[in-house]
This record gives C-alpha cells, sequence and structure tokens, in this order.
C-alpha cells in the first residue's frame, strides 16, 4: 500500500477531533503503541482531545513508549520554551504515562551526534514508530528539517532558517532569543514510521500543503517526500485546503471510504 489519504474537516476543531480519534482507536487496538509527537500551536487542541479520552473513557496511554520529533539544542529541558516543558505541559502530564517511557532528544548532551545516534537506536529497539503525528512551518518543513534537507536524513542537528526562529519568538519574548540549533528526527526517520499523521490548520499553511501534496517532491519542500510514505494521513480544516486544486476529488473519495477503512 502507497498513499496519501487528504481528509478535509469543515474546523480546527473537527480536524484535531479526528486526529485524536485516529490516535485513540490506534491505541486501543495496540495499548503498547509506539507514538511521535510534534510541538508547536497546530496540535494543542488534539492533546486536549486525548487528554479529555483519558480521563472521561478511561483511554490508557500507560504502556504506550513516546519519541518527540525535535528539541533546542542548549536550552534546559525545565526551560518553560523547551519541547519537553511542552510536552509535559500540554500532554504528557495529564495522561498517566512513566516517565521512562518518554524519548525527546537531549538538546544539552555533551556529544550531539552521539546523542542523535543514541535516540535513533532506541527508536529502532522500541520496534519503530507507529504514527507520527507532524505539523508543518510555512516554508513546508517537518520535524526542524528545514528547505534543503535532505531527504534521506537521520536524527542530527539542524540550523533554523530566520523565518522559523521568527515563527517561535513569542515563546521566547522575542526572535533574537531562539536558539539557533536543534536536534531533529531526520525526513528518512519520519518517513520509517508505519502511519504519519500531518495536521495542518489555519491560511498560513495552505501554501505549504498544496505545494506538499500537489506539487513536486523536492527537498525544497521537505514534507513532499511525504508522498512516498506508505501511509501519510494528510488531515486539514478548510483554509489549510484552500489552495488544494483537487479538493472535489479528495472530499469525494473521503465520502466513499468503504465502511473497513473509515475512522
Ligand atoms: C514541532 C515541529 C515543527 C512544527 C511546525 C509548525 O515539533 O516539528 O515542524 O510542527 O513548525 O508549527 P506550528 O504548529 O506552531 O505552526
Amino acid at each position: 500500500m502507497g498513499a496519501m489519504e487528504v481528509i478535509i474537516q469543515s474546523d480546527l476543531r473537527q480536524a484535531s477531533l479526528l486526529g485524536a480519534r485516529i490516535i485513540a482507536r490506534h491505541v486501543q487496538g495496540k495499548p503498547d503503541a509506539v507514538l511521535g509527537f510534534a510541538t508547536g500551536k497546530t496540535p494543542l487542541l488534539l492533546y486536549q482531545f486525548l487528554v479529555q479520552m483519558h480521563r472521561e473513557q478511561g483511554l490508557d496511554f500507560g504502556r504506550i513508549t513516546a519519541f518527540n520529533l525535535d528539541e533546542y539544542i542548549g536550552l534546559d529541558p525545565s526551560h518553560p520554551a523547551s519541547f519537553h516543558s511542552y510536552m509535559w505541559k500540554n500532554l504528557f502530564g495529564h495522561i498517566a504515562i512513566p516517565d521512562e517511557r518518554v524519548n525527546i532528544p537531549n538538546g544539552m548532551a555533551p556529544d550531539i551526534p552521539a546523542a542523535c545516534r543514541e535516540f535513533e537506536e532506541t527508536i529502532k529497539s522500541s520496534g519503530g514508530i507507529d504514527i507520527q503525528i507532524l505539523g508543518i512551518g510555512r516554508d513546508g518543513h517537518i520535524g526542524f528539517n528545514e528547505p534543503s534537507s535532505s531527504l534521506t536524513s537521520r536524527t542530527r542537528i539542524k540550523t533554523l532558517t530566520a523565518e522559523t526562529r521568527k515563527d517561535h519568538g513569542e515563546d521566547f519574548g522575542g526572535e533574537e532569543n531562539v536558539p539557533l540549533h536543534v536536534i531533529t528526527m531526520g525526513l528518512g526517520t519520519i518517513m520509517e514510521s508505519r502511519t504519519c499523521l500531518l495536521l495542518a490548520l489555519g491560511k498560513a499553511k495552505a501554501r505549504p500543503i498544496a505545494q506538499t501534496i500537489e506539487g513536486p517532491i523536492t527537498a525544497m519542500v521537505p514534507a513532499s517526500i511525504l508522498q512516498l510514505h506508505q501511509r501519510a494521513i494528510v488531515l486539514l480544516d478548510e483554509e489549510a485546503a484552500s489552495e488544494l486544486k483537487k479538493t472535489d476529488y479528495y472530499r469525494w473519495v473521503y465520502d466513499h471510504k468503504p465502511n473497513w477503512q473509515k475512522y
């Protein structure tokens, strides 16, 4: 099976809820699932829905293994803008996941290349990632694989673009305080996840989403590599879908999914 499935939902709430349902269903079917998480604004509501499902329906995350896409280099995990802090504040702290099941790249590692290799090894020894949640940058990045990233890259150090530092400036009280470097899973690493769930919300994502789905596969739009993924689900609100050409077809396909394929 090789497929990119494009699902357009009416708004951010519906898209986030469907994303949470896809994750929840997977965890119900495989309580020791290996899940890949993203940070940023996009998955916040999806995470709120997961927390709600944990609280109200007893969705159990106690046996999952978690990996995160990326982390800033040189930022203490306790820094409020670190992705460690983000994950514990917005998700892990509310779903009773044991500490030792959480894997976030260590931006304070004294030997960054060794830490990157170790991270890859840990993914492998956990059996590989079942579902990787992704957001997309305005420049088409996934993880922090900025344009011109190798399409087969592994977990490594990357230098953020000025645009990405600007987009994250708010978390640091100004873009000049955003770290220059990050550790990120590579595109090759992400491509090995059994399922990728790319969530994109709002007008600012319309262009990179159109390029990702309907443009050529190119390192200049790193997310476009997902066209080659065995199972990539692209979950959009109307705004993020607004620059796509074949929206009627994507809706038609989704509305006529065979029952056994429905979420
Ligand atoms: C975050 C990450 C990034 C973000 C992207 C979009 O872990 O890997 O690729 O998903 O920068 O960020 P938001 O969601 O804030 O627009």
